[in-house]
């Protein structure tokens, strides 16, 4: 099963979610999942709290900071103020603590924190949803190379679910471990997908020309990351080396049942939110109508709430995907190239992140795919 758009739980999520922003602690419905989200600090929690305040099933229980026990959680995020998950007093990691409070725990820390605690949590008995990258290399070998770490759980990695749910939905369900996808490889992964599960691309490496906001990067105080550095500016980063590239490799390997390689070009955005990848992609056949190649990009999302194929003629934009689970697709074939143009946009922050993640945990708890995520777009 995947994010679909004919859940059927439309009418019941909606009556649920309004109750959730307004209800409180001991008024929440017994059947809630009740969920744990170590990382309450940084933007992925940030977001995954607004999330799961509006959540129609879930349940926020434990919000745990290293820096920050025993605060509110409305203190550290005042958008958060009047809802149960505000009330919240944030938390010391205890992983006790949270198999007795929590079902399910969101790990939003950075690579490296989270490969023993997920151990440590699933062993007591939890599920666990990983945002970071470390149990997304199912070879070891490659994440110690381009993590510069070593992986000390390499056999989760191996039981992990990559968590895109339109091509992993049905392992989703019922999974006790979740790698969810990092922000860059969702927006190549699902423009390349169609093209690739459907042999239309050539065999030169897809080129993906990529461009995020800001918030990418996290909120921990870096210099790169100030306003007088990135406002008024662009630039590119990571050429060649970036650290999503083995994951984008790896998946689109799947997908095309070949080893693949990419060029992958990321560049910082002067935004808060949002990614906007232009690929480059080969056709086998360079005669092959954009008709026909729209046609099967129509057929392989044909049930996918979240992924919007754009008319012909129209390309998206950041801001008509902001703060939503949406990944708008617009297709253009180069006629004098001989090369398909896929543009996608993304929000990295939900769709690439927090929404992705809340999507996957759905699935692995048995709750309708989109429930609680029936966002539509923040404009202008
Ligand atoms: N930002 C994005 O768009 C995005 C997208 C996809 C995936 N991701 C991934 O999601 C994860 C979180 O990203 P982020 O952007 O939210 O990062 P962030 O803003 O830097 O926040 C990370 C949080 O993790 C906590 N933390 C740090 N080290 C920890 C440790 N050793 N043990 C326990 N908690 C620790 C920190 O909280 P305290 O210091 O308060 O404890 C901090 O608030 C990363 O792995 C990132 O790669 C991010």
């Amino acid at each position: 099963m995947a994010a679909g758009k004919k859940s059927g739980s439309r009418p019941d999520a909606a009556r649920s979610a309004t109750a959730g922003i307004s209800g409180r602690a001991d008024s929440r419905p017994a059947s809630k999942v009740r969920v744990g989200l170590v990382g309450a600090t940084g933007y992925t929690g940030m977001e995954l709290a607004r999330l799961l305040a509006a959540h129609p099933f879930m349940f926020l229980t434990r919000a745990v900071s290293r820096r920050e026990e025993g605060r509110a959680l409305a203190d550290l995020h005042p958008f958060l103020r009047g809802t149960a998950a505000g009330e919240l007093p944030v938390s010391a990691l205890d992983p006790e603590e949270l198999a007795r409070a929590c079902d399910l725990v969101f790990l939003a820390v950075p690579h490296g924190a989270a490969m023993s605690l997920a151990a440590d949590l699933l062993r007591r008995g939890l599920r666990v949803l990983d945002l970071s990258a470390d149990f997304r290399l199912r070879d070891k070998a490659v994440y110690e190379r381009w993590y510069a770490t070593e992986h000390t759980e390499p056999e989760l990695s191996a039981e992990a679910v990559y968590g895109l749910p339109e091509l992993h939905g049905a392992e989703l369900v019922g999974a006790r471990l979740t790698a969810n996808p990092g922000c860059y490889p969702t927006g190549a992964i699902l423009g390349l997908y169609p093209a690739l599960k459907n042999g239309i691309a050539g065999n030169s490496p897809p080129i993906i020309d990529a461009k995020s906001g800001v918030s990418g990067a996290g909120r921990e105080a870096k210099v790169g990351s100030l306003f007088s550095e990135v406002s008024d500016n662009f630039k590119a980063y990571g050429l060649g080396t970036h650290r999503h590239t083995p994951e984008i490799e790896q998946e689109l390997s799947r997908i095309a049942g070949r080893p693949l390689t990419v060029s992958f070009s990321p560049h910082l955005l002067p935004v808060n939110r949002g990614i906007l990848s232009t690929i480059y992609v080969d056709l086998k056949s360079p005669d092959i109508p954009l008709r026909d190649i729209r046609a099967l990009y129509a057929e392989a999302y044909a049930d996918r709430a979240f992924v919007r194929l754009l008319p012909e003629g129209a390309l998206p934009d950041l801001r008509s995907v902001r703060g939503s689970m949406y990944c708008d697709i617009g297709l253009v074939k180069d006629e004098r190239t001989g090369r398909l143009i896929i543009v996608t946009c993304i929000d990295n922050m939900c769709r690439g992140a927090s929404g992705q993640a809340v999507a996957c945990a759905n699935l692995m708890c048995g709750l309708p795919p989109a429930a609680g995520l029936g966002l539509i777009p923040l404009v202008p």
